[in-house]
């Protein structure tokens, strides 16, 4: 790589050109109402278009990758629509924005599935609570997915990527970290499938490298990045071989010309960084707990390409000027993370010019 690698210098992710090497990290924020992206998202996602690069909140991908409220989707026309509004707001002020695709699996409930059964690789409930529209409920024990039902879902993946790019936003990630479907399907102990789904790393991999390769084969390989997050218990996950789990998954994704490989460094028991770096071959973003000197150092050392900023960018809209300037940044409000209108949403003020 030529291109010097400096957080406030001008990069490629991909085939996505990008004003800095600073990410927004995908933060679910439940504020589309019948799972429609709408005008205060288009103007929350317009007011961080200084990222070099943004990846949204989790979207489905299909109707029944529904968990939580009021998340978004691309699965119908009248999402990309909505889409079309968010993808204008950010270009128009110069930035760029993939969606992430996340089928929670799981982590559902029949309440956000016209009361229908969730679905994952095996009929085992997570541990845990989900906040439902009747308050908090235990999370259901799902259904084990069928093999039409995965082909389904395969397809569905493709479809999703190219309504993003009709909608015209730059590309997807695919959301395989935090214990959602494709990390269900990598973690021994939500996939006890005796199918070519589950068993061996190889068979708990395949999904995810499936819907990798169709939304490459829907948009192209440079507009697809995907997520992981090796070691993070989040959700209910747990692999012991998690080593043996991520050489495979980093190897197996690497040489396909992916955009991104996009790395929440929960702090496996292994150099996850260096791992990917090893075998992935292609440009790697790191996140979790990142300020400007940890962030330039990390990408002078080589072991990142770009970094991902998630909590911060919610109370500073305009993140890479603060870091820039190294200004004082302002503290998130986790009263309004999830959930509500403007009120912690839109109303974070940029610096005074
Ligand atoms: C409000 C909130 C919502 C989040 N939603 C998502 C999500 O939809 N998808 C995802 O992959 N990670 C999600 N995350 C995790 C962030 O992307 C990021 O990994 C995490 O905040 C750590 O980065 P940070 O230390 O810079 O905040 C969320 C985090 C927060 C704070």
């Amino acid at each position: 790589m030529t291109e010097a690698r400096d957080l406030f210098a001008p990069a490629t992710i991909g085939d996505i050109p990008v004003a800095n090497r600073i990410v927004m990290a995908p933060m679910t924020r439940n504020r589309a109402p019948g799972n429609l992206p709408n005008a205060l998202m288009a103007e929350y996602y317009g007011q961080r278009a200084s990222a070099g690069l943004i990846v949204t909140e989790g979207t489905a991908p299909a109707a029944n990758g529904r968990g939580y409220i009021d998340i978004p989707g691309l699965y119908s026309d009248a999402q990309v629509e909505g889409w079309r509004g968010v993808a204008d707001a950010v270009h128009a002020k110069g930035g760029r924005i993939v969606a992430q695709l996340m089928h929670v699996g799981r982590i559902s409930h029949p309440d956000f599935q016209e009361g229908a059964q969730p679905v994952a690789p095996s009929a085992i409930a997570a541990k845990g609570d989900i906040f439902t529209f009747e308050g908090m409920k235990p999370l259901a024990t799902p259904r084990a997915l069928e093999q039409a039902e995965i082909d389904a879902l395969i397809t569905a993946y493709g479809d999703a990527a190219a309504n993003a790019v009709k909608a015209g936003l730059d590309g997807v990630e695919i959301h395989s970290a935090n214990g959602y479907l494709p990390n269900q399907f990598l973690a021994p102990n939500a996939n006890q499938r005796t199918d070519q789904w589950g068993g061996s790393v190889e068979n708990r991999a395949r999904f995810l490298i499936a819907i990798v390769e169709s939304a490459v084969k829907a948009i192209g390989a440079g507009r697809v990045g995907v997520r992981i997050s090796p070691g993070n218990p989040f959700n209910d996950i747990a692999d012991p071989a998690a080593e043996e789990t991520y050489e495979y998954v980093t190897k197996a994704l690497g040489g396909r010309g992916l955009a991104f490989l996009h790395i929440l460094d929960a702090r496996p028991p292994f150099d996850i960084a260096a791992m990917a770096r090893r075998n992935f071959g292609g440009p790697i973003i790191l996140n979790g707990g990142y300020d400007r000197d940890r962030a330039q150092a990390d990408l002078a050392s080589g072991r990142a390409d770009f970094i991902a900023f998630g909590s911060k960018f919610i109370s500073n809209p305009d993140l890479p000027a603060r870091l820039q300037k190294g200004a004082e940044l302002a503290a998130p409000d986790t009263a309004t993370f999830y959930g509500g209108g403007a009120k912690g949403y839109t109303d974070y003020p940029a610096l005074a010019a």
